[in-house]
């Protein structure tokens, strides 16, 4: 099974890329997680170009999550709020509405901050977009909070528990992922239709 991770900071020693790498290493041998690394070659979404033909970045945007089985999205809050680089990329992946790559895509959010709460409203946010866009989204929350000094330098969590429970979520993530869809709406037919399972779609646009 393939995870695309997104990390929604540009920084290079970015915690929430860090915490993507340590969910990667937490991972079932049946799963692996592959970070995306263009995030910063997104241009400002723009609806006039937002044509068949998308700009590049875009396009790898789009092509890398329908290639993937499963989202995990890692993010930084920014004056508590999602940053803008994070909810471009999201705003990208929701066009064409509504067959697009997140539709029914298994997905989780966690996130770092180095504040005390772990990015928990830019989380909250990351999941309402992404189920208004019709990604079949995990409610799982993990926040690192204090994440200046939540990692080793190998990277790894240094809390037990914070691992334990990174750990737990990237199974269930997995396990939802490989979960039979018993209700598959054969008529949708948009990107990522093999999967598309009528009862994991929750957006109230649809
Ligand atoms: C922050 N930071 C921050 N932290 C937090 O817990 N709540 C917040 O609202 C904010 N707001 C905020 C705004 C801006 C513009 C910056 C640059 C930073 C701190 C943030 O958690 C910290 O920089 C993280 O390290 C960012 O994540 P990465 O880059 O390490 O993944």
């Amino acid at each position: 099974m393939r995870i695309l991770g997104l990390s929604g900071s540009l920084r290079a020693g970015s915690h929430n890329s860090t915490l993507l790498r340590a969910a990667a290493d937490l991972l079932p041998d049946t799963a692996e997680l592959t970070l995306f690394a263009h995030l910063r070659a997104l241009p400002p979404y723009d609806e006039d170009a937002d044509l068949a033909l998308a700009p590049a970045a875009v396009e790898v945007l789009r092509s890398q999550i329908a290639a993937a089985d499963a989202l995990l999205i890692a993010t930084p809050e920014y004056n508590g709020s999602v940053p803008g680089v994070l909810k471009n990329a999201l705003d990208w992946a929701s066009r064409p509405f509504p067959d697009n790559v997140l539709r029914a895509k298994p997905s989780a959010v966690i996130g770092a901050s180095t504040g005390l709460f772990g990015a928990v409203w830019a989380q909250a946010e990351i999941r309402k977009a992404l189920r208004i866009a019709g990604a079949d989204v995990l409610g799982d929350e993990l926040a690192v909070g204090l994440a200046g000094d939540a990692f080793t330098a190998a990277g790894a969590l240094r809390d037990p528990h914070v691992a334990g429970a990174l750990a737990a979520l990237v199974r269930r993530l997995v396990e939802h992922t490989q979960a039979p869809c018993l209700d598959a709406a054969p008529h949708f037919d948009g990107p990522g239709r093999d999967r598309t399972c009528a009862r994991r779609i929750m957006s109230p646009l649809l």
